[in-house]
Parts: structure tokens; C-alpha cells; sequence
């Protein structure tokens, strides 16, 4: 696999400073020791996230008494293979049919039974990027090897043209992005890169996670983004209203799960954002730009799914005008 060089360094790091990631480490451990969510609205105490989690507890003892915890979890594992096609009027003649495969929340400590299940749907897959946008790991203190290794593994025999591209989710601590690098792929942290083809180029903007580890370098990130077509890639759809504003044509997300455990007809019960509630599920728009949020491969530390399929998602970019 290619792997691509970053054009720019777009972080935190003020005029001068080299050692823009050494910065974000800091500024990331610091937000992990503090425990508090910290998205671009607000800082939340960790109280609301244990309630969150105590709650998700409570339902699985309900499921497993109710008989519906083997259900949920056969559910868990009938992932789907998705399709979609978007059209750009300003995407370079040398991208038209270009081919991204877009795995999310990936959580694969979890379920590794999920490893199976993806590589049988990707057999004969072939694209031009594998972008993962977030959520490698699921249980915030196990060991990286967990989610890791078995990421490699899925991803082992996909033949991609410019190699993996990947960001932070929220699960994710911040020694995943030495671990995502040592196994081969990119990883944007608030940080620019460039894809070329026959002279013409599109640019990659990825961002550390924002629902729980904001920072200024994120929104940064996105304001700075050099001149081109521009793909996002944000753990949330948290940055949707500012990705659009700095001119990105598109925008990979999940952190959703799609809802993950939602009511018959796949209504969500529970999406965690704080804001761009627009953004919770599938296609949407903000201004001019498309963006599209996967329901996810995996799942969180509850391996279920009630009403709504885990997916990965295979997008072809067009040129060309949408058929509304
Ligand atoms: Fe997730």
C-alpha cells in the first residue's frame, strides 16, 4: 500500500513550534487524565457519560432476562455492504470514479467476530482509499493490540490504490495514532495531506476526535484547508457546519453507530451529538456540502444492535451534477 505524505501541518502548534503532535499529545493526555468531555460548545463533567453508560448496563441485564441478548447480537453481526454514489460539479476530471472504502467505528476489542464477517463482504474489493474514520478500539483502557491487530487483519487483503488514511474516534486514547501509523496507515491528527492524480489533487483534512477532545486545532484545521477539493474526515458529524463554511465538497463520519439500538423502523434512541443533530444517520447536507455518516462496522461495549444494521460502505465520487 501507498502511504501518502502530509502536505501541511495544520495543528495546534503556534508559528515556529516543530513539534506540532508533541503539542496535541499534551493537550490530549491532559483532557484524558481530567475525565471531562470536552466538544466545541461546552465542557461536560465525566458524571453525564457514567449515567449514560450505567443506563446501556441496565438494558443488557434486561436483555439477557427477556431472551432478546442473542438476538441482538446475531443482529450485531449481520453487517451490510453499502453502495452509494455522490456527485461533485467541482471534483478534478482525474477523481471521477474514484473509489472509497469507509469503515467507522470499527470497535473491534469488542465484537472480533466482526473481522469474519467484513472480510467476507470485502473479498473482491478494490478501491482507490480506505478511510476509517474513528472509534479503532472500544474499551477505553485495554490494550491497543486489541482493536489494532484485528484492524490489520480485516484490512489485509483489500487492495487500495493510496493505502489507509485514518482518524481518532472518541474511544480511541491517544497512543492509537502511534499504533495506526506503525501499522502502515496514515493518521490525521488536525492535519492536512493531498491525494494527486495526473496533476490534479484533492485534499484530506482529518481531525482528532471532537465530541469528547476538542480543541481549537480542530476548527483550525478545517478554516486552513488548502486550496482544492476537500474530503473531511471527523469522528462526529460535530464539524459539519464548519467543514461546510471552509468549502469541504465532503464529509466521512459515524460515532452514531447509527443509533446502534433503536426502535422498530430505526428510529434512534440515542445519538451522542452535541450538536448537527442533522447529521445522526446516512446522507445529509450542510450548504453545498455532502456528508454522510456510517451506521459502523462494530459496536460499543454493549455488542448489540436492535433495528439498525452495522455497515461498511463503499463510495464512488462522480463529477458531475446530482440528480435531486
Ligand atoms: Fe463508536
Amino acid at each position: 500500500m501507498n502511504i501518502m505524505v502530509p502536505i501541511r501541518q495544520l495543528s495546534a502548534a503556534p508559528p515556529g513550534d516543530a513539534d506540532a503532535r508533541g503539542l496535541w499529545r499534551e493537550r490530549r493526555r491532559a483532557i484524558e487524565r481530567s475525565n471531562n468531555h470536552v466538544s466545541p460548545d461546552q465542557i461536560r463533567k465525566p458524571l453525564e457519560g457514567r449515567i449514560f453508560t450505567a443506563g446501556i448496563t441496565v438494558f443488557c441485564w434486561f436483555a439477557r432476562l427477556l431472551g432478546l441478548h442473542a438476538r441482538g447480537l446475531r443482529n450485531a453481526l449481520a453487517v451490510q455492504f453499502v453502495e452509494r454514489d455522490f456527485f461533485f460539479a467541482d471534483l478534478p476530471r482525474a477523481f471521477d470514479g474514484y473509489r472509497i472504502l469507509h469503515l467507522s467505528d470499527t470497535h473491534l476489542d469488542c465484537l472480533p467476530e466482526l473481522v469474519d464477517v467484513a472480510r467476507g463482504l470485502l473479498a473482491n474489493v478494490a478501491v482507490d482509499l480506505i478511510a476509517v474514520t474513528g472509534d479503532i478500539h472500544g474499551a477505553f483502557h485495554a490494550p491497543l493490540a486489541s482493536s489494532v491487530t484485528p484492524l490489520k487483519a480485516l484490512l489485509q487483503d483489500i487492495h487500495s490504490r493510496d493505502g489507509v488514511v485514518a482518524i481518532l474516534g472518541n474511544h480511541d486514547p491517544v497512543g492509537m495514532a502511534e499504533a495506526l501509523e506503525h501499522a502502515g496507515m496514515m493518521v490525521l491528527v488536525n492535519e492536512s495531506t493531498a491525494i494527486e492524480r495526473d496533476g490534479s489533487k484533492i485534499i484530506l483534512t482529518g481531525l482528532d476526535d471532537v465530541h469528547r477532545f476538542y480543541t481549537a486545532a480542530a476548527k483550525r484545521a478545517l478554516a486552513e484547508k488548502p486550496e482544492g477539493f476537500g474530503l473531511a474526515l471527523v469522528h462526529s458529524a460535530e464539524m459539519a457546519d464548519y467543514a461546510a463554511e471552509a468549502g469541504f465538497s465532503l464529509y466521512l463520519c459515524g460515532h452514531t453507530h447509527g443509533g446502534q439500538i433503536c426502535l422498530p423502523g430505526g428510529r434512534s434512541i440515542f445519538t451522542r451529538l452535541r450538536r448537527c443533530h442533522f447529521g445522526a444517520r446516512g446522507e445529509w447536507r450542510a450548504g453545498k456540502m455532502i456528508g454522510y455518516t456510517s451506521n459502523g462496522l462494530g459496536v460499543g461495549e454493549v455488542p448489540l444492535r436492535f433495528n439498525c444494521q452495522g455497515e461498511v460502505t463503499v463510495m464512488t465520487l462522480r463529477r458531475g451534477k446530482a440528480e435531486v
